[in-house]
C-alpha cells in the first residue's frame, strides 16, 4: 500500500535546488583527455618518423603499436562511472568484477514503486555515511502486475547525473554481473527485519535476490537496530545503527549463526566487501516518516539528486501539451500540479463511506488557490492551468475536473505505446514539473511529489487532509 501510515499534515520549507553541477570538472577531465591523446598521438608520429624503415604491416604489429592505435578511441573516463570502480563489464559471477580497494552496499525493495524509490534513496544515504558505492537494483513491478518485467533504476532516474551532484559512484546491478546470468552467487547478509517487526519470523523477503541470482545467507541483525524497543507499531531504524554494522567492531561484536542459504545450504557470516541489508524503507534519522520533513538527510543529501532521465521529462511535457491541447513544438505553459488518491486508501476510511472520507474538489480547489496565490504573492505569475493525476475511475468525478477547467494526461494508449510501468511514470514526473503541488496527505507518492516540487521548482505544496467529512478544514 502506498500509504504512509502517519497521520501528520507536512508543512514544508522550499529547499532552493542546489546546482552541483561540476562543469568545471568535465572540462578539466575533457582537457586532461585531449592533452594525453596529442602526447600519445605525437610520441607515435615520433616513432615513426625517426625509423629508417617504415611501421610493419597491421598483421606483424607489435602490442606497443596497437597500444597507441586504440588510444584516440577512448573517451574521457567519468570520475564516478563504474569503470573507476569496477575491473570492467559485468561478469557471471559478481564478485569478479570488484576491486579490492572499493568497498560496496546493497540491498533489496519489495514495496509500491514510490516506496522503492525512498528505499533506494536510503541505501544510497547509507552508503555516503559508510564509505561504500552502492549498488542499485531493479524497480519490481510489485503494483503494476507480476507479468511486467522489472525496469531499471537508470531508466527512470538519471544515473550520471546523480554521480555527478553527488560527486560519488553509483552503480546498477546489471553493470556489475551480467544480466542473465545463471550462475547463484553465494553472499551473507544482514536481516534487519526480524530485528524490527514481530509478525514474520524471517528475513524481508524480495524478489529480487532471486532476479539476480545471489543465493543468500542471513544474520539478524542485533534487536537494538530497532528504533522504538518493543513497539510492535514502528519498524524503524536509524541509519547510523545500521551503519555501525558495517564497520568491523560492532560487525564483529553482532556476530551470530547464520541462517543457512536457499540454494546452496551454506551458512556465511554478513559480507564486508558486498555489505548487504535486507530492506531499508523503515530507516530514519531521527524520527519515523521522516522524508517529508525539511531535515531529512535521505532527501538533503541523495532525494533531490535524484532527477528523472531527460527522456521520461520530455515524454511528460508530450502528455502535459497534448492536454492542454497544444502543438508538439510549443512551450510547456507554467501549471499546479494536483495528486489525488483514492482507491489505495479506501480501507483506512473505515465506516465513513469513501465519498465522505475524500475531500471533494471543492476542497481541494481551495488548496489550489493557495497554491496559486502563493506563487502570485512571490513572483507575480498568475497560474492559470491546472494538470491532475489521479487513480480514480469514477467518470462523474472526473467531468466535476473538467469543469473546473483542469486537464489530465490521456493514459488510454500509454502502456500500449510505451509499457505498463509507464503511466505511473509519467504522472510522477508531471507531479514534480508543477511551479506548485496540491497532493493527498499521507500519500507517499504525494509527498515525494511535494518534495521534488519544493527542491526543483522553489514551488508551494499543500497536501490534504482526508479521512472524515471537514477533515481538511482549516
Ligand atoms: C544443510 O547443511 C547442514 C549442515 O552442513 C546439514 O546438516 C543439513 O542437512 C543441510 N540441509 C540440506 C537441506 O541439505
Ligand atoms: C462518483 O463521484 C460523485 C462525486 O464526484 C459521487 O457523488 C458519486 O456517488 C460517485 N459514484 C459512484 C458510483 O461511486
Amino acid at each position: 500500500m502506498d500509504l504512509k501510515p502517519n497521520p501528520y499534515s507536512g508543512h514544508f520549507k522550499a529547499i532552493g535546488l542546489k546546482t552541483l553541477l561540476s562543469k568545471r570538472r568535465f572540462i578539466f577531465v575533457a582537457c586532461a583527455s585531449l592533452l594525453l591523446l596529442s602526447i600519445t598521438c605525437f610520441s607515435t608520429f615520433l616513432r615513426y618518423t625517426e625509423s629508417p624503415t617504415p611501421p610493419p604491416p597491421p598483421v606483424t604489429e607489435t602490442p606497443e603499436v596497437v597500444e597507441s592505435v586504440e588510444k584516440p578511441t577512448e573517451v574521457p573516463v567519468d570520475p564516478y562511472g563504474p569503470k573507476t570502480v569496477l575491473k570492467g563489464d559485468p561478469t557471471v559471477s559478481f564478485r569478479d568484477n570488484l576491486l579490492p580497494n572499493v568497498n560496496y552496499i546493497t540491498s533489496w525493495v519489495s514495496a509500491g514503486w514510490t516506496n522503492d524509490v525512498m528505499t533506494y534513496m536510503n541505501l544510497i544515504y547509507l552508503g555516503l555515511i559508510t564509505d561504500r558505492v552502492p549498488v542499485l537494483p531493479e524497480f519490481i513491478p510489485s503494483h503494476i502486475g507480476g507479468h511486467v518485467p522489472p525496469i531499471p533504476f537508470g531508466e527512470v532516474f538519471d544515473v550520471p547525473r546523480l554521480r555527478t551532484e553527488l560527486q560519488k559512484p553509483v552503480l546498477e546491478w546489471w553493470e556489475v554481473k551480467q544480466h542473465g546470468s545463471g550462475q547463484f552467487d553465494d553472499l551473507g547478509c544482514w536481516n534487519i527485519w526480524q530485528s524490527v517487526q514481530y509478525r514474520e519470523p524471517y528475513p524481508r523477503p524480495s524478489r529480487i535476490p532471486n532476479d539476480l541470482k545471489l543465493d543468500i545467507s542471513y544474520t539478524q541483525a542485533p534487536t537494538w537496530v530497532k528504533l522504538i524497543p518493543d513497539y510492535e507499531h514502528d519498524q524503524h531504524s536509524l541509519f547510523s545503527s545500521l551503519a555501525t554494522l558495517a564497520f568491523p567492531t560492532m560487525r564483529e561484536k553482532s556476530l551470530v549463526p547464520p541462517l543457512p542459504s536457499p540454494q546452496h545450504n551454506v551458512s556465511l557470516p554478513p559480507d564486508e566487501h558486498m555489505l548487504c541489508y535486507d530492506y531499508l524503507y523503515y530507516v530514519c534519522s531521527h524520527q519515523p516518516f521522516e522524508l517529508e520533513y525539511d531535515y531529512s538527510p535521505a532527501w538533503r543529501y541523495v532525494g533531490q539528486f535524484m532527477h528523472f532521465t531527460p527522456k521520461l521529462e520530455q515524454l511528460a511535457d508530450e502528455y502535459v501539451r497534448r492536454a492542454f491541447g497544444l502543438p508538439s513544438d510549443a512551450p510547456v505553459p507554467a501549471f499546479i500540479s494536483v495528486h489525488i488518491r483514492h482507491y489505495d486508501f479506501e480501507t483506512w476510511c473505515g465506516e465513513v463511506p469513501i465519498y465522505d472520507c475524500f475531500a471533494p474538489l471543492p476542497v481541494i480547489n481551495r488548496r489550489v488557490q493557495e497554491a496559486r496565490d502563493e506563487i502570485y504573492t512571490r513572483t507575480g505569475h498568475v497560474i492559470k492551468h491546472v494538470m491532475v493525476t489521479s487513480d480514480e475511475r469514477n467518470a462523474t468525478w472526473w467531468q466535476e475536473v473538467a469543469q473546473l477547467g483542469w486537464f489530465t494526461p490521456d493514459h488510454s494508449s500509454t502502456k500500449d505505446t510505451y509499457g505498463d510501468w509507464y503511466p505511473v511514470l509519467i504522472d510522477a514526473v508531471i507531479q514534480s514539473q508543477g511551479v506548485g503541488f496540491v497532493g493527498t496527505d499521507r500519500s507517499t507518492m504525494s509527498i515525494i511529489a511535494a518534495k521534488r516540487t519544493e527542491s526543483w521548482q522553489a514551488g508551494p505544496t499543500r497536501l490534504v487532509l482526508w479521512g472524515e467529512p471537514g477533515a481538511d478544514d482549516h
